[in-house]
């Protein structure tokens, strides 16, 4: 595909196929450049950019992210990290004895801790319910997830697109089937900007949280909370500084000295894409991701999970390991992998089974997936090397 930016915009490693955009994201050189003139511009006065600057600069920022995500302006806040940004709203969700929460086996597990110390806190209940790899379709999901529904229910905790499977949760049903039960939605969006188109609005789901920093590759620490109408009174950051007591997003724009200089490096992020042009990017993306995946199920003799166009997907998919995986260890390959055939690769576990998770960005090429696929016969995890002794030099 020709227009579209590629490697030479990052500051990525060349000779490393960097397969593993949705772990950390990675920020554009342009981007990176931009931040720097923020904190140029922080540090040749402290004060007077903290102080009287910011706030005008937070707003504006906010303006921006906000018709980036098809949100209301006044229900958006910052936070450092979608781990900061689950855990304010798991705190403050007023769960009594006997309540109880559902969420699935896709949640990432510092998100169920948070929900179990609640719950275990309050007398509430989790309830986890099983989402298979791979799903049959997007209401079979839905149906998953609300057949751990009762009448005890308070909250359905689901992601929009999970880390260990890359699922792309169907959000949109989960809502409308809990909103008319009265059952609040929080959404862990960690992966959602940049990686699936959002309109915060138009889901309405109670609580939705995103990273800046993973698919929008805005620096790292950045992402947002988004809050519906009823709940913001009742929202706060929590960690108080001075403006605590003065409203929703006045509380959440102070909470203590911050090095702003990502957050406002955000907008650079969202121009660098918007230049490209979203459907290009995602079409492009999710693309090289099926093709790539495809390429490396095939060589290893394995299967991609779930199907382009199902709804499901996006750039980030899983391939299968063959099992049993012998002697090795998922983090043992993983270092293997990086250390000795510059493949960046992680290595999930879900369902009972270990999975490839590959992640396309513009900067990766179907080379990078060749590379992985090569390493991993050398490696010996492939369905026909087991019948012959792995040659791992
Ligand atoms: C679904 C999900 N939630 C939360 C997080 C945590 O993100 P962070 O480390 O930026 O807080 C991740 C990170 O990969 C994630 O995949």
């Amino acid at each position: 595909m020709t227009g579209l930016p590629d490697a030479s915009s990052w500051t990525l490693d060349r000779n490393v196929a960097y397969l593993n955009h949705g772990g950390f994201g990675a920020a554009p050189v342009s981007v990176l450049a931009a931040q720097q003139g923020w904190r140029d511009a922080l540090e040749r006065n402290p004060t007077g950019f903290l102080v009287r600057q910011l706030p005008d600069l937070l707003t504006g920022v906010r303006a921006k992210l906000a018709a980036f995500l098809g949100a209301d302006p006044a229900g958006l806040v910052f936070t450092d990290n979608a781990t900061a940004g689950m855990q304010t709203i798991i705190a403050q969700l007023k769960l009594g004895p006997g309540d109880e929460v559902v969420t699935t086996d896709h949640a990432y597990v510092p998100v169920l801790t948070q929900l179990r110390k609640v719950a275990e806190a309050t007398g509430a209940k989790v309830k986890v319910a099983h989402v298979p790899v791979p799903a049959a379709s997007r209401s079979a999901v839905a149906d998953a997830i609300m057949s751990e529904v009762s009448g005890l229910t308070k909250f359905v905790v689901v992601d929009h697109v999970a880390s260990c499977s890359g699922m792309v949760f169907p959000v949109d049903l989960i809502v409308a089937q809990c909103r008319p039960r009265g059952i609040g939605v929080v959404i862990d969006g960690a992966h959602a900007p940049g990686l699936v188109p959002v309109d915060l609005d138009g889901l309405g789901a109670d609580f939705w949280v995103g990273n800046l920093h993973k698919w929008l590759c805005a620096p790292k620490v950045t992402a947002v909370l988004h809050a519906a109408a009823q709940w913001r009174d009742g929202l706060r950051p929590l960690v108080a500084s001075h403006r605590f007591d003065d409203g929703y997003q006045a509380a959440f724009d102070w909470t203590g000295t911050h090095d702003p200089s990502p957050l406002l490096a955000a907008t650079a992020a969202l121009e660098f894409f918007e230049q490209a042009g979203w459907p290009a990017v995602w079409e492009h993306n999710n693309d090289l991701a099926e093709r790539g995946a495809g390429l490396v199920a095939r060589q290893i003799g394995t299967a991609v999970a779930g199907n382009a166009g199902d709804g499901l997907t996006a750039a980030m998919r899983l391939i299968q390991l063959p099992e049993p995986l012998g002697e090795f260890d998922a983090r043992e390959i993983e270092r293997r992998l990086e250390d000795e055939y510059k493949v960046v690769v992680p290595i999930t576990y879900h369902g009972g089974w270990q999975w490839l998770r590959v992640s396309a960005q513009l900067y990766n090429t179907i080379s990078d997936y060749e590379r992985l696929a090569a390493a991993l016969i050398k490696l010996g995890i492939a369905v026909a090397a087991r019948l012959f002794p792995a040659d791992a030099t």
